[in-house]
């Protein structure tokens, strides 16, 4: 017998057919709707494999009920979705997809930094609501891009990523992480830095590490304070990283002078959310992979990763 498979999107068909050489798969047949908890909750029961996006929350729960489960791939590089522990005390593998985003996530994290910093949106609306009636001197005037310091939180392979693109603007790069990374130091000629001076010297401060408990708000009211006046923030990681109410006011009482947001501590983030109703923030729906090559490739993997796990060889990509 076949090993059951449950997917929880509608993937391309393609990748269905990969999985479907060596397992049973159902799938939920949406694109665009998640699927409910309550099918998650049953198909958990009976399932060997899962296959799951970012926006499935599966918790202690929901693993209590998994009776044959062996094999949890998630379609992101990020896992916070998932409750690794109970994960792990139930036997169960987790696998993920690094490595396959890196280069379209820096891309991303790049543009919108850019765009912040030169305040394209705005640029933007202001000309098709028809306010442009002249040129004027500081007229929608931003921040210097090239010669800027750059601060990365978290040296991953993103980080490094985006490290390599900023220096091709002649931008000082420091960084701050759990470890240090000397070969990167040394290749890419940036400096590791204590968190405050990365706080305190950094005109672009891009957040790069992993969402854990260790850092939920990470980025709240007392480091906000420390950052320039003139210092934009970039988020390309997880929402609960930064304290959206704490970034709200350091932007109303201008302690930082823009954010460029990719993900939000709910997403998707409600349209009458303050933060949107902002000038000096632009605000993407969770695209740092989004690119057509990529996403595919993700699946790719992902579904490897699952059928490798269901079929007794060992996944390219185990988190546990
Ligand atoms: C991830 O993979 O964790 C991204 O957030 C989505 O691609």
């Amino acid at each position: 017998m076949k090993p059951k498979v449950y997917i929880t999107r509608k993937i391309p068909s393609s990748i269905v057919e990969k999985i479907e050489n060596t397992c049973d798969v159902e799938m939920w047949q949406e694109e665009n709707i998640p699927v409910p908890k309550e099918v998650i909750e049953n198909k958990i029961q009976e399932i060997d494999g899962l296959f799951c996006l970012l926006t499935e929350s599966i918790d202690e729960n929901l693993l209590e009920r998994a009776n044959n489960l062996k094999v949890i791939s998630n379609m992101a590089v990020g896992y916070n979705n998932i409750d690794i522990e109970a994960a792990k005390r139930k036997g169960i593998t987790v696998t993920n997809t690094p490595g396959i985003l890196t280069d379209t996530t820096a891309d991303l994290t790049f543009a919108l930094l850019m765009a912040t910093a030169r305040r394209l949106v705005e640029s933007s609306d202001y000309l098709q609501k028809g306010e442009w009636d002249t040129w004027s001197p500081m007229q929608l005037t931003g921040q210097d891009i090239h010669g800027a310091t750059l601060g990365i939180i978290g040296m991953g392979r993103i980080g490094e990523a985006v490290a390599k693109r900023a220096l091709g603007f002649d931008m000082k790069v420091i960084y701050h992480n759990r470890s240090r990374k000397s070969d990167i130091e040394e290749n890419l000629h940036i400096t590791f830095v204590e968190m405050d001076e990365l706080l305190k010297s950094s005109d672009f401060l891009c957040i790069l590490t992993p969402y854990t408990k260790e850092t939920h708000h990470l980025i709240s009211k007392d480091e906000l304070s420390i950052m320039k006046n003139t210092a934009v923030l970039i988020n390309t990681a997880r929402g609960g990283i930064v304290d959206e109410q704490a970034l709200y006011q350091a932007l109303v009482n201008k302690d930082i002078w823009a954010a460029g947001l990719d993900v939000f501590e709910e997403e998707p983030i409600p349209v009458t959310h303050p933060l949107l109703s902002l000038q000096n923030v632009v605000s993407l729906p969770h695209i740092g992979s989004a690119s057509v090559k990529t996403r595919l490739k993700m699946c790719e993997v992902a579904a490897e990763n699952l059928t490798r796990g269901l079929n007794n060889e060992k996944p390219k990509h185990v988190v546990i």
